[in-house]
């Protein structure tokens, strides 16, 4: 079993061992896996050429870490608990024996179906048991997943389907988001139009939606797992080897397919999630994020399941059918952890207490929150309404680059702050640093952040596109991982993170390029050019503003914003959908043509006081002009 930090003191002497001697604390933690073959080096390589390398040498299964080596002493635990859309639905409940099954059956089905070890795996599904289990039998057959999130457009499945050379797609006819029914099969097939290289598509029947299935190409689910047995040899794979793709948007340029790999990924998130959560063995553990973003992998599924824990994976939205239902879940199934995002404590906080009467939610002893910075109000009123100032809130600082939890509290065991995500984990070497890229040695100290030192957890490359990677998280700061994001340390080594530094900005912890918002929004004839900005949003987090300018001048501006956010939503998904739109004459440049976006950002914020100079602007009028917009 995997250490267990139980005190602050042991989190102190973990901290500073796995400072001062990172393989051997690595090595002691990773000693409670089950290998085929130990490593024969804890860690190699470096962040100058983003070459390290983690537990080099083993071989191991993921999945008979998550599933096998639990038969015996937990096979009819519940591994994964599911509830429906429609709370009149009948929900699910598989123990470990019986994940073990599905997952051993559909691994025969995709190798029966042609899917090789080293293969790409699209997969575009609702939140259903299915998903997991269509990724870890992707994991032990050695397959490589590729999640897209079921908010993406046609456009963008395609794009990453290319990028990441998949051969193979699974999906579902579709499902319901509340009353809203999502056709994910024709948004598929929209996406397959354009890529050959698919050879099949596996479609699992959840809703009974009409589908077209192409001869030759799709296959049913049911029809494929149908003579396949529940025992299945898992493929031996070596530690280094692909896990998963999955994208994530940059600064610039098309979203980036970070890679993460098998062993250092695996220690990694079963450790955060058992020290950070502190999860008991019998607690209900219920994860809000959708599987296609990192917070679902790591913490609906690997985490989780490679601890033997009960997690819950629901289907719908926290509206549906009132803004209850999240109460109601965690009352149904006595949820223990409770993990969300703090966009979704706004918006509930926003509906008011009526939604609690009559909840109990005394069930609970941790929360959680994750991908955004969480104002103190927010806080305050998750501590106190939904923990009934009981429950610690651990607020976990991470990416999709790092594969797991860097900084948080440790539930119950070191203090928590509003607003801060306070200490670093064991491994994790959080450092700030200055305009000039200097190092802050001062405890109290405001900067971008960056770490210092690999951890195992970490993104092992862009895929294809190494250089990138380089480029992207090494360069800034040669010799550091550069977060992108900025932060602040108190007198006691607190972290809080303020928020991207870059060109990213975190629509209910959603992250979004703004120049893929912008890419889209000039695929519009009468586009000219446009710049995309975050602004300040009271449930969002922030909002997207853009600034258009046009040639010819819409006739019709309504007309005109509504087709804008329409290629939005074609081209990335509704969820990237501008909350602004301003159309105007030009946009502020330097003299050698760079867009200001300095200036635009302190106009969307309604700081017009603090645009700065001008005058050497190439147009310096533009910029009276947009405030002038803005402010009517
Ligand atoms: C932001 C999500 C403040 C941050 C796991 C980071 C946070 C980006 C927090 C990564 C937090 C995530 N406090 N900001 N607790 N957690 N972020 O890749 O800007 O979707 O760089 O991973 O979300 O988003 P990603």
């Amino acid at each position: 079993m995997l250490q267990k930090i139980s005190s602050h003191e042991e989190y102190t002497n973990a901290f500073n061992e796995s400072i001062n001697n990172p393989n051997d604390f690595w090595g002691k933690v990773a000693h409670s896996f089950s290998w085929k073959k130990k490593w024969d080096k804890v860690f190699s390589g470096g962040f100058e050429k983003a070459d390290y390398k983690w537990f080099e040498g083993g071989r191991l299964n993921i999945t008979e870490n998550c599933l096998d080596r639990y038969l015996e002493s937990i096979g009819d635990k519940t591994a994964i608990i599911w509830e429906p859309n429609n709370p009149s639905e009948k929900n699910r409940q598989l123990t470990y024996r019986e994940l073990h099954e599905e997952v051993c059956r559909f691994s025969n089905a995709l190798e029966k179906t042609g899917v090789n070890k080293g293969d790409t795996v699209c997969l575009y599904m609702p939140m259903i048991p299915e998903l997991a289990i269509a990724m870890l039998a992707c994991a032990r057959i050695g397959a490589i997943h590729s999640i897209v999130f079921g908010g993406f457009s046609a456009q963008s499945i395609a794009d990453r389907i290319k990028d990441a050379e998949c051969k193979w797609m699974i999906t579902a006819d579709g499902c319901f988001r509340g009353d809203k029914p999502l056709y994910l099969k024709k948004i598929v097939d929209e996406a397959l139009e354009q890529c050959p290289s698919i050879q099949k598509s596996i479609v699992f029947n959840r809703s009974n939606f009409d589908c077209n299935m192409k001869p030759g190409r799709d296959l049913w689910w049911a029809d494929i797992i149908k003579d396949c047995t529940t025992t299945h040899d898992s493929a031996i794979m070596e530690s280094e080897d692909p896990l998963f793709i999955l994208y994530t948007s940059g600064s610039t340029g098309k979203p980036k397919g970070v890679l993460h790999t098998i062993a250092g990924y695996m220690v990694y998130a079963a450790y955060t999630f058992l020290n950070v959560f502190q999860y008991k063995p019998e607690q209900i553990y219920w994860c809000t994020a959708d599987i296609g973003w990192v917070t679902g992998h790591s913490y609906i599924v690997y985490g989780p399941l490679l601890n033997g824990a009960t997690t819950l994976i629901y289907e719908g939205v926290p509206q549906f059918p009132d803004w209850g239902r999240w109460w109601d879940i965690i009352d149904k199934y006595k949820v223990n952890i409770f993990y969300t995002a703090p966009t979704a404590i706004r918006s509930l906080e926003a509906q008011g207490t009526n939604w609690l009467k009559r909840k109990s939610l005394l069930s609970l002893s941790v929360l959680g929150t994750v991908g955004e910075p969480i104002n103190e109000e927010a806080w305050v009123w998750y501590f106190k309404n939904i923990g009934k100032e009981n429950c610690p809130i651990v607020d976990t600082w991470w990416q999709t680059e790092t594969g797991g939890i860097l900084i948080s509290s440790l539930a119950g065991i070191t203090p928590t702050k509003p607003s801060y995500a306070t200490l670093p984990l064991p491994g994790v070497e959080p450092i700030i640093v200055d305009a000039n890229g200097n190092e802050i040695i001062e405890p109290i100290a405001e900067g971008n952040l960056c770490i210092r030192k690999s951890w195992p957890g970490q993104a092992r490359t862009v895929y294809k596109d190494h250089k990138r990677f380089i480029q992207t998280y090494f360069t800034t700061y040669p010799g550091k991982y550069f977060t992108g994001d900025g932060c602040k340390r108190d007198s006691n080594g607190n972290y809080r993170i303020t928020g991207r530094v870059d060109d990213v900005i975190n629509v209910s912890g959603h992250r979004i390029g703004t120049a893929e918002v912008e890419n889209a929004i000039n695929e519009h004839s009468e586009v000219y050019e446009s710049a995309v900005v975050g602004f300040p949003h009271a449930i969002k987090g922030q909002g997207i503003f853009a600034f258009v300018s046009c040639q010819p001048h819409p006739n019709d501006l309504i007309l005109f914003k509504q087709e804008v956010l329409n290629i939005v939503a074609k081209i990335i998904g509704p969820f990237a959908k501008p909350d602004r739109i301003e159309i105007v004459s030009g946009l502020p440049k330097t003299r050698s043509g760079k867009i200001m976006r300095r200036i635009l950002r302190k106009i969307a914020e309604g700081e017009f006081d603090k645009v700065g100079d001008v005058t050497t602007l190439l147009n310096p009028e533009v910029v009276e002009e947009i405030i002038k917009k803005v402010k009517t």
